[in-house]
């Protein structure tokens, strides 16, 4: 098994690796450089690139060759550096991948534009392969992105409401995150002429992996090693955002840290100082576990819907991909 681990390791930095290559050559010699330097600030500023392992995995596990995914999964990632950056702006984040986000290194009209560009050269990148599917391929994408911002914008209205259900912050966060990765295992899955059965399992397997993922980032949000993170720790506490853990505190909290709990939405979120009494209060109402817990639930989900991939090394590969995630520190 170890050795396994190392050649599905060594699988994904070598694809890893490929699509880098290409992201850095998305935004050469391009003009004016007002526009994209800040856009290729934030695209070389080291992210995890799931998003295109999602892509070319998929289309890899549903018989295709990777070679024919690339456009696609560095389109995949422009989108994905898009939604930071207009996510941080939102958000009043000022640390993204370990910098300073866009919008504080440069200006706010900037990061919106350098974000617009983002978007604007991935549909470029989607649109170089004409293959069979490239309507299919399209529609999935634009679908992905007009759920995004149905789901930041649900993001955004959660800050100001009392009462918001688990559910309903799962229907957030699988529109804001998870609509993305499913979209990226269905871009794959198309790009190999995949089978409908084959694109459904896929599907499924990157909606509950996007599910898992967020929880995952609300838990290390409050959990993590900051410069490990390259986010600002406890920032969704101080923007009042309704995470997995806020909502469970809130249920689970009784007397006073109730009472606490409840004035962080009166008072639309915390000060710098309270963030250790409110990670303390996580740790006494073990919502830290349960957030663990779900991410494994999903994860677990997400597996179980590939049954339908024709090889057990596709599987395993999900398997071991799933497996990075949940052991994952940033
Ligand atoms: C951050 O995504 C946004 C979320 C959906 C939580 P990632 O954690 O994949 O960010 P990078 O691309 O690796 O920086
Ligand atoms: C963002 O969720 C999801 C996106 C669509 C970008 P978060 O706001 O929690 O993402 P981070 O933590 O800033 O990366
Ligand atoms: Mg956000
Ligand atoms: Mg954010
Ligand atoms: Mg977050």
């Amino acid at each position: 098994l170890n050795g396994d681990k190392s050649k599905f390791l060594a699988l994904y930095e070598r694809e890893r690796m490929k699509v880098e290559e290409r992201l850095n050559d998305a935004l050469k010699n391009r003009e004016p450089h007002s526009l994209y330097k800040p856009a290729v600030y934030i695209l070389k500023s080291g992210g995890k690139r799931l998003r295109p392992l999602l892509v070319l995995f998929s289309a890899k596990a549903a018989g295709g060759k990777f070679s024919k995914a690339y456009n696609a999964a560095v389109a995949v990632e422009l989108l994905h550096n898009f939604t930071l950056v207009h996510d941080d702006i939102m958000d009043n984040a000022d640390k993204r991948r370990g910098r300073l986000t866009v919008h504080k290194k440069y200006d706010l009209s900037t990061a919106i534009l350098a974000g617009d560009s983002l978007l604007s050269v991935a549909y470029e990148y989607l649109l170089k392969d004409s293959g069979d599917h490239l309507k299919e391929v399209l529609d999935s994408f634009t679908h992905g992105l007009v759920e995004v911002c149905e789901g930041q914008s649900m993001d955004k209205d959660f800050e100001l409401l009392n009462e918001v259900s688990i559910n309903e912050y799962i229907l957030m966060i699988e529109k804001k995150t998870a609509a993305m990765a499913e979209m990226c295992c269905i871009i794959g899955a198309n790009i190999a002429c995949a089978s409908k059965q084959e694109i459904k399992a896929l599907a499924g397997f990157g909606k509950n992996i996007g599910i898992a993922f967020q929880i995952q980032d609300d838990l290390l949000d409050i959990s993590a090693n900051e410069s490990e993170f390259g986010k600002f720790v406890g920032g969704d506490l101080v923007e009042g955002k309704k995470t997995y853990l806020f909502l469970k505190a809130l249920e689970k909290s009784k007397g006073k840290d109730k009472k606490d709990f409840r004035g962080i939405i009166e008072r639309k979120g915390i000060k710098l100082d309270e963030i250790p009494k409110f990670k303390a209060l996580y740790c006494k109402l073990g919502v830290l576990e349960d957030a663990r817990d779900e991410i494994i639930r999903y994860s677990n989900k997400a597996l179980s819907k590939l049954k339908y991939l024709k090889k057990q090394e596709d599987r395993e590969l999900f398997i071991w991909l799933t497996d990075s995630l949940i052991k994952r520190n940033r």
